[in-house]
């Protein structure tokens, strides 16, 4: 498979697995990173990094064309980019909301309309969401979060609805919590009540989500669509 890959947010974290994973499966990987230089290893894969904040409409679509021109339409997107802001909901601020709500959803519906325009005319493709437990179980201190992901559930199985006739896919992968800068942030009181939730009483490594994404994308998955995938160690089960 040599297939023109989009990853956003791939310069670290889940992303940067899931980068590895595909380029390592023989796609034609790019991958979005807001600032700083990309890590030496995705160049040495082959990765193409593409500078770009989801937020900015005109970044979005000067990064697809920087794709396109390289690798060709898009084919596989990997929605991945996202931030949290946490707060009780008394501090948290309209700016701590939307923000989260402006990258997390409006950011991923902004690739997924873009790289959608390709997949239609090929009637072909695969859109794979990075969602999270928290989106089903909900978490105190993170209604902004929680909101956004629980959006792209909704938003996904839409789509799934909307483009499952032109051959394309759509699926919802949601992590538990899993060793990256975002949860590296928890205190050690608050990594061990997770872990006693855990059924697997571990967090994840990076490389599980991205071996998920790996399947989603390829042809073995091409009669699932519309589902949310948990990897989070039996955290959320039943949701
Ligand atoms: P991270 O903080 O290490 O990486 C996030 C990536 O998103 C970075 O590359 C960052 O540059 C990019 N990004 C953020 N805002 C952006 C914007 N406006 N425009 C472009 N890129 C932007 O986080 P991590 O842990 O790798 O998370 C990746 C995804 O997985 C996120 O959507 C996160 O919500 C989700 N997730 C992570 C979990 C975890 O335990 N680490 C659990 C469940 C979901």
């Amino acid at each position: 498979m040599s297939r023109s890959v989009l990853v956003t947010g791939g310069n670290r974290g889940l992303g940067l697995a899931i980068a590895r994973e595909l380029a390592a499966a023989g796609d034609k990987v790019a991958i979005t990173h807001r600032s700083g230089e990309p890590p030496q290893e995705l160049l040495d894969l082959g990765c193409l990094p593409v500078r770009c904040d989801i937020t900015e409409p005109e970044q979005v679509e000067q990064a697809f064309k920087v794709v396109e021109d390289a690798h060709g339409k898009v084919e596989v997107l990997v929605a991945n980019a996202g931030i949290n802001r946490d707060q009780l909901l008394l501090r948290m601020s309209e700016e701590d909301f939307t923000s989260v709500l402006e990258t997390n959803l409006t950011g991923t519906f902004r690739v997924v309309k873009r790289a959608s325009k390709g997949m239609l005319r090929a009637r072909s493709g695969r859109i794979v969401l990075i969602s999270s437990v928290v989106g089903l179980l909900g978490s105190a201190g993170q209604v902004n979060y929680a909101a956004s992901k629980s959006g792209l559930v909704g938003f996904g199985r839409s789509l799934a609805r909307e483009l499952g006739s032109r051959g394309i896919t759509c699926n919802v992968v949601a992590p538990g919590f899993i060793e990256t800068d975002m949860t590296r942030e928890l205190t050690e009181t608050q990594r061990d009540s997770i872990i006693e939730r855990v059924p697997l009483a571990r967090y994840g490594a990076p490389e599980e989500v991205a071996a998920t994404v790996r399947f989603l994308a390829s042809a073995e998955a091409a009669y699932i669509t519309g589902a949310v995938i948990p990897v989070d160690g039996g955290l959320g089960m039943g949701h």
